[in-house]
């Protein structure tokens, strides 16, 4: 099959199209015919490889140490059910699924395997596999913080970076909880943003949040460029501090997957794409992502020869 390979950490031009072996599903797994992934900030930053000096050592010792073990990226995907292993129950050939590889990436190829215990959970029927493939990761990391920030009706939220793909999910799951939401992102992005459901909108550029004077029941930085003491004066009595940057990695269930796709079905819910690439172009997709400025998501597309739907 055809897979972007990363060859060793670098810039973007180590990526490389590549044919490979297609994986073999073990017993509990799904193999799916991948449509479409995307590039995630999760694959930039296993790529790129840029991590302090303190945690060169163990990131290496986890990542890989001269280059990615899992030589394919892809944090998330959208695709249809090729082949089970023996003890598969919840999936059957020719489903419809969309999935968080997470760490085990594997996205960026024709195929990938997942567990079926793991986040994967039929596609939305009304989204297309390009829209599906950009639910999952945002979508499950805002979920996950803005439930660590035990997020509740009636509050008043912050979201620090809300153009992004954790940031634009965040945005229209926090209107979902019935919170009353303050956005932080530039100028150009207020009209994406605020159809999202933000009320009031910030320009991070512009005016700093936390010298404005408003307090804040839940601050949630989604891009993680804040921290905790310096959002402390906006935050009301009894205020929680939440960002994606040193609280640890978002754990992601299958019923997380599952409560998204219901939002989505139900129209609470919509997936922010800002490009489209073929996977041949996974290094300029890359090139685009590590620009720091995509809004919601950059999906790849994965197009199958004849020779491969065999
Ligand atoms: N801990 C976890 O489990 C976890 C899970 C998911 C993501 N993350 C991390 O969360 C971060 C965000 O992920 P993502 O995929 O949402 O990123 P992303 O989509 O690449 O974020 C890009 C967006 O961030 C905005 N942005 C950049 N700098 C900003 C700033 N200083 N203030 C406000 N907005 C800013 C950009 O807007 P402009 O163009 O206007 O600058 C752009 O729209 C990444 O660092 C990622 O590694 C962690």
């Amino acid at each position: 099959m055809k897979a972007a390979v990363c060859t060793k950490y670098g810039p973007p031009e180590v990526l490389e199209l590549r044919d490979v072996k297609r994986p073999v599903p073990k017993d509990h797994e799904i193999l799916v015919k991948v449509r479409a992934s995307t590039v995630a900030s999760g694959d930039i930053r296993v790529r790129s490889f840029n991590s302090p000096l303190l945690l060169w050592l163990p990131m290496r010792a986890f990542l890989g140490f001269t280059k990615p073990r899992k030589s394919i990226l892809g944090v998330e995907l959208a695709g249809e059910v090729a082949e089970m292993g023996k003890d598969v129950k919840k999936f059957k050939k020719g489903d419809h699924v969309f999935a968080l590889t997470g760490m085990n990436f594997g996205g960026h190829a024709e195929y990938a395997c997942i567990s079926e215990k793991g986040a994967a959970a039929e596609k939305p029927v009304n989204m297309s596999f390009e829209e599906a493939a950009a639910a999952a990761f945002g979508g499950t990391s805002a979920l996950f913080f803005l439930r660590k920030g035990k997020i509740q009706e009636g509050q008043r939220i912050l979201i620090y970076g809300a153009s992004g793909s954790v940031g634009t999910a965040a945005v229209q799951l926090a209107r979902h909880f019935g919170t009353h939401i303050t956005a932080v992102c530039s100028t150009s992005n207020f009209p994406l943003v605020k159809s999202l459901g933000a009320h009031e909108l910030i320009d991070y550029k512009e005016e700093d949040f936390t010298e404005t004077g408003e307090r804040y029941d839940l601050i949630f930085d989604a891009v993680g460029k804040r921290s905790k003491k310096d959002c402390r004066k906006a935050l009301a009595s009894g205020g929680i501090f939440v960002t994606v940057n040193g609280q640890g990695i978002a754990k992601v269930r299958q019923e997380d997957l599952i409560f998204l796709k219901g939002l989505i079905e139900t129209d609470r819910l919509i997936s922010v794409i800002d490009k489209e690439y073929e996977l041949d172009q996974i290094t300029e997709a890359h090139r685009y992502v590590e620009k720091g400025h995509k809004k919601g998501n950059v999906v790849i597309k994965v197009r199958h020869g004849d020779s491969m739907d065999k």
